[in-house]
């Protein structure tokens, strides 16, 4: 209130108040998701999901997680995001518990209560098997590190066992899944 009226004094002088007090103000939701693709399933899911979340006015920045050798997604800053949604294929050898490297190594990365304040969720992509666990094991590390989850993401089907080779995409149903999804999220965040 005080900032307004000062505001109102500076403008009768003629003086326009400090443009960095404009700029503090950032009002839209922003969301950010991290992802690891081989084939493009889960990049195409990540996508799917972002759509639903741009439905409702957030914006969003899609990246994949960090080539190995690197842990972070690069040139950005977690606290710029309200949203961080994690995707990554469901990968069997790891029993379900963890998802794709470049995905678990951007989460260790975030320092404890790194989420704290922030809506977050996950997504998976697999050819039938193991999903639900994964997204589970996904969400618990989201808490762990203070996100406030969104449960139950999407398990979307597509691709081949293996990823020998690209494989069928997603069902339009499991494409309005991720949509509603990022709704869902969308919703959550806005409290
Ligand atoms: C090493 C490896 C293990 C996989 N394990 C499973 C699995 O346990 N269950 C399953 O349904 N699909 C499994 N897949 C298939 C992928 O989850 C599926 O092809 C997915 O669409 C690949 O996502 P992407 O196109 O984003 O890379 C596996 C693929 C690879 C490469």
């Amino acid at each position: 209130m005080q900032a307004y009226l000062w505001d109102g004094v500076l403008r009768l002088q003629g003086v326009s108040p400090p443009p960095c007090r404009r700029q503090e103000r950032r009002i839209s939701v922003q969301a950010l998701i991290v992802y690891h693709s081989k084939t493009g399933h889960t990049k195409q899911a990540a996508e799917d999901v972002a759509r639903g979340l741009e439905g409702e006015g957030v914006g969003c920045v899609l990246k994949p997680a960090g080539e190995p050798g690197t842990d972070l997604v690069r040139g950005l800053d977690i606290d710029d995001f309200d949203i961080v949604l994690a995707g990554s294929p469901t990968y069997g050898n790891r029993l379900y518990r963890l998802p794709a490297r470049p995905v678990e190594r951007f989460m260790n990365s975030l320092s404890p209560g790194g989420l704290k304040g922030k809506t977050c969720g996950a997504f998976t992509v697999n050819a039938g098997r193991g999903g639900g666990a994964l997204v589970g094991a996904m969400e618990g590390l989201l808490k762990k590190l203070g996100g406030k989850v969104v449960s139950g993401g999407p398990v979307v089907k597509a691709g081949a066992p293996l990823s020998l080779y690209k494989g069928p995409d997603a069902s339009v149903e499991d494409v309005r899944k991720c949509e509603e999804f990022g709704k869902k999220v969308a919703l959550a965040a806005r409290g």
